[in-house]
């Protein structure tokens, strides 16, 4: 059975998106995602598969969309949480969930680590992360500051 990871970028609020976009342009946390997630299989709803570039999956990681309906290439699509753990328990290695709400949402009892980076700032958004009462802060990283905005990667692990 592979290990859940979430992974996400939310403000103050546990806000993530708006207009189906980020709320943020944050190069580091980027970089963070991109070095963390590379490799892994990377878990996705329909509409955060349709907010990345051109649409399309991502590079150098094993893609799996949550839709009722999809169809592509790149990506394996499954319907719902059974046809999804059917194909986890049958891998190990990491997962990482990376949205948006619906999925975190979906997936979160499931899962067993948050990497979270935490933005001191109100981005108005209209979805959020759901409440953390699971889990416990085990790591913040120092302060970086970036494009006006002030952030920590926090790591929050399952009480
Ligand atoms: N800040 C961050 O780190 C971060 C990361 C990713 C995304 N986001 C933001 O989050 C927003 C998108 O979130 P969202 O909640 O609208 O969309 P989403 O979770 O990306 O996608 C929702 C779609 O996935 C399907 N889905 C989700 N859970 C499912 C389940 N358990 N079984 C079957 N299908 C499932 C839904 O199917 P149905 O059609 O059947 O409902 C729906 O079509 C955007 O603003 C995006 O930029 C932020």
């Amino acid at each position: 059975m592979m290990k859940l990871i979430a992974i996400v970028c939310a403000d103050e609020k546990n806000g993530i998106g708006k207009n189906n976009d980020l709320l943020f342009s944050l190069p580091t946390d980027m970089k963070f995602f991109r070095q963390t997630t590379k490799g892994h299989t990377v878990i996705m709803g329909e509409r955060t598969l349709a907010s990345l570039p051109g649409g399309k999956p991502l590079k150098n990681r094993d893609n799996i969309v949550l839709s009722p309906s999809l169809k592509g290439e790149g990506f394996t699509v499954v319907s719902d949480l059974d046809a999804l753990f059917a194909l986890l328990n049958a891998r190990e290695g990491d997962a990482y969930v990376m949205g948006g709400a619906m999925t975190y949402a979906s997936l979160l009892p499931y899962t067993s680590e948050v990497l979270l980076t935490r933005v001191q700032a109100d981005g108005e958004a209209e979805v959020f992360f759901p409440a953390l009462d699971d889990f416990i802060l085990e790591s913040e990283s120092a302060p970086v500051t970036e494009n006006g905005y002030t952030f920590t990667f926090c790591k929050y692990v399952r009480k």
